[in-house]
């Protein structure tokens, strides 16, 4: 029963969307199973296309697997459907979609009380992505949820409606002054998307359970990240699911003894978006140049992304959390032309060193970094494909990855396309 587990190891953005593409044609199934339309996915497939996909798995750029939007996910349906309206008109074939009953529909109160709470929150804000992501989750955990399969009974959907905006509405316009939202109207709305919708709605946990019974191959693709997991990140600067491996058995219905691989997906260097500690960060021309070669802006917000240096303390607590396999190292490309490069091996906190994450969030906001400075290489590695290609200071910047991690570094990327990669250990 293969299942792997593809996943961020840091803050979100490594890649995940590149790497899931590269395995596209090896699986039978790609499932999304957490967070929404939070995440940007960037794919550029052979031909030179770009993609930015936000809801739809990556596998639906590969044309023979079959896409599933898992229980775990929360769903806005008008963003589903532009997605999928937008995919289609570029010739992909989006009728191999399904999505799980079970998943949770952003409602129009949940993007209003994101962008309300953030508002009053002021400089303690998280500088969240504004997509309803943490009301929509917190009413999935208040049981007040509204999901998918409530599309396809009119009378529910109602009932369930006017239960959440009573108590919303009075938020909305009682505490931030917000003027109420109207039930016919949000009603009407989603019948709409209900009508277009409805042929995708399915029982995944089965289709899935059967799959891997056939000895098929699922793929499922974690969206944001390790260190923006609810419960093993920088909380509060977290996202409102578990992106983790654990989640990726919560969030499609999977068992953990299905799975037998975890792939982490990690850059050569850090970027964060949104608020939060982040003790590798760069305020320098190191952090301008990791920024401006890496063009680091966000593929959600537009926003720019915060840069650092490779933080192996992060890394190694996301490879023992995940149980991670296989690391994927993307954008080694970007260090070309630095003289050093660095990596954070440790913490200094309070005239105490540390190797492992601190216990509290205190402790992690007053982390100074300790480095261990390597040499940089000045050669073009966009073309290496193999180890061998790489300049020695690369290959020695890799393996000092793998040692510290104690995780074997299986690919390597030297830039954004599907097939510019050194891959060490093949994935599949
Ligand atoms: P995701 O959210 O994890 O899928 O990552 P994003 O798509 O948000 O951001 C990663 C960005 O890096 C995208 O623009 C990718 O095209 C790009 N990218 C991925 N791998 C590489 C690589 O090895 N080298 C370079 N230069 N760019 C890469
Ligand atoms: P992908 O899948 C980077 C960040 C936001 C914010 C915090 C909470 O592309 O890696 P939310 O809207 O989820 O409540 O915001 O999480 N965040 C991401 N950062 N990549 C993402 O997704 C992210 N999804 C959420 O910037 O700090
Ligand atoms: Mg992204």
């Amino acid at each position: 029963m293969p299942a792997i587990v593809l996943l961020g190891a840091q803050w979100g953005d490594e890649g995940k969307g590149k790497v899931t593409d590269l395995l596209g044609e090896q699986v039978d199934y790609v499932v999304r199973y957490s967070g929404g339309n939070n995440a940007g996915h960037t794919v550029i497939t052979p031909d030179g296309q770009k993609y930015a996909l936000h809801l739809m798995p990556s596998g639906a750029l590969s044309p023979s697997a079959m896409i599933v939007i898992g229980n775990g996910v929360v769903v806005d349906p008008k963003v589903l459907l532009e997605e999928i309206d937008g995919l289609a008109a570029r010739g992909v074939d989006v009728s191999r979609l399904r999505i799980s009953g079970d998943a949770h529909l952003i409602m129009p109160h949940h993007r209003a009380l994101d962008k309300v709470t953030e508002r009053y929150l002021g400089k303690a804000k998280i500088g969240t992505t504004g997509r309803g992501i943490g009301p929509a989750y917190g009413d999935k955990v208040a049981r007040m949820g509204i999901r998918l399969q409530d599309l396809l009974d009119p009378g529910i959907l109602r009932k369930k409606l006017e239960l959440a905006l009573r108590e919303k509405n009075q938020t909305l316009f009682k505490v931030y002054n917000r003027t109420a939202i109207d039930v016919d109207t949000v009603i009407a709305e989603y019948l709409e998307y209900a009508e277009r919708l409805t042929p995708y709605i399915a029982e995944t946990r089965v289709m899935l359970w059967d799959a891997l019974d056939r000895g098929e191959n699922v793929l499922l693709e974690g969206a944001q990240a390790t260190m923006l997991d609810m419960d093993h990140g920088t909380y509060p600067f977290v996202t409102s699911s578990n992106p983790t491996a654990g989640g990726a058995c919560i969030g499609a219905g999977i068992p953990p003894t299905a799975i037998t691989k975890v792939i982490a997906v990690s850059k050569a260097y850090t970027t964060r978006v949104g608020s939060g500690p982040f003790p590798t960060e760069l305020f320098d021309a190191n952090g301008e140049h990791l920024r401006k070669i890496g063009h680091e802006y966000g593929t959600t917000t537009g926003r720019e992304r915060r840069c650092g240096w490779f933080d192996a303390v992060v890394a190694r607590y996301a490879c023992r959390l995940n149980g991670v396999t296989d690391l994927v190292i993307t954008k080694l490309d970007v260090l070309t032309g630095l003289e050093k490069v660095p990596i954070c091996v440790g913490y200094e906190i309070d005239g105490k060193r540390y190797d492992d994450m601190p216990m509290t969030q205190t402790a992690f906001h007053h982390a100074t970094p300790i480095y261990e400075e390597l040499d940089g290489w000045w050669e073009d590695i966009t073309k290496a494909r193999t180890e061998d290609d790489l300049p020695e200071n690369a290959r020695r910047y890799i393996a000092r990855i793998e040692e510290i991690c104690r995780t074997r570094v299986s690919v390597v990327g030297v830039g954004p396309g599907r097939e510019e990669n050194v891959v060490r250990t093949p994935l599949i």
